[in-house]
């Protein structure tokens, strides 16, 4: 999880603000960063822009946040025995709205890339600027088209609009995606890892080869998952089975 920043959050003018199902949700013309606008609020508010100017990925990438996409950022509680799932748990909420809509032979990345086949349509990113806070960052390409604005992104991403016919609105989505969120939440809150485990690991379309960096080393193996911590579970070629925090793996790359 990245930590705070000092960026300044807002670019345009007041937000609108509204209730929905349990959430409070600022929505904004443009922004920097839904996260850091988000970085400043109380668990259960959500923001969401229809666009980022500085929009951030994992690794401190930038992320193309162009007018038509979901760029939606929700303040979730995070007590300590959350800390390694609660990244899962949103791709496994954000997935579950996605299949539910129509979206066909998705799959999780680890830890929480949304891929249809080899390209992405989704990217989450987990911040926690607060203690006992986390900021889930989604980002969906909806009707946007990011390979536009960067050539380099062509073949490499999707968007609902070539995957289904007549995507949801981005209010819907939004609306869908946090009650997915709330939903989700509570399931893994109260209910044993036996009921939700075996639904997060479909998602991966494990077991698959894959390549690791690690930050000590750099190894090849068959990704089979994770466990109810949330660690990675890695078979190795001589048939053990290792387990790896989050912050161990640098970067899991499909082979
Ligand atoms: C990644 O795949 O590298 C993660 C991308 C996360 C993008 C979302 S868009 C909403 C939120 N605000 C950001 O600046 N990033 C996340």
């Amino acid at each position: 999880m990245a930590s705070s920043t000092h960026l300044s959050a807002r670019v345009g003018t007041t937000p609108q603000a509204g209730q929905i199902d349990g959430w409070t949700l600022e929505e904004h013309g443009a922004v920097t960063s839904t996260n850091l606008v988000a970085a400043k609020l109380p668990a259960w508010h959500a923001v969401r822009a229809d666009t980022q100017t500085a929009g951030r990925g994992r690794f401190q990438r930038a992320w193309i946040s162009d007018a038509g996409g979901l760029w939606l950022s929700a303040v979730l509680p995070l007590s300590p025995r959350w800390g390694r799932i609660l990244p899962l748990m949103t791709g496994m909420a954000v997935c579950q709205v996605l299949s539910g809509i129509g979206v066909a032979a998705l799959r999780l990345r680890w830890p929480n890339d949304i891929l249809i086949g080899k390209r992405k349509l989704a990217g989450l990113l987990i911040d926690q600027f607060t203690t006992g806070l986390a900021v889930a960052g989604i980002g969906v390409n909806v009707f946007n088209q990011p390979e536009r604005i960067d050539g380099q992104l062509k073949g490499e991403t999707t968007r609902l609009a070539d995957e289904i016919d007549q995507p949801p609105s981005l209010t819907e989505l939004t609306r869908m995606i946090l009650g997915s969120l709330k939903e989700t939440h509570t399931k893994i809150e109260l209910e044993s890892p036996d009921c939700w485990l075996p639904q997060l690991n479909r998602l991966w379309n494990a077991p698959r080869p894959v390549h690791l960096e690690l930050d000590t080393a750099n190894l090849t193996g068959t990704f089979q998952g994770v466990d109810a911590a949330g660690r990675l579970i890695l078979s190795t070629t001589d048939h053990e089975t290792r387990l790896y925090e989050p912050h161990e793996v640098r970067l899991l790359r499909d082979i």
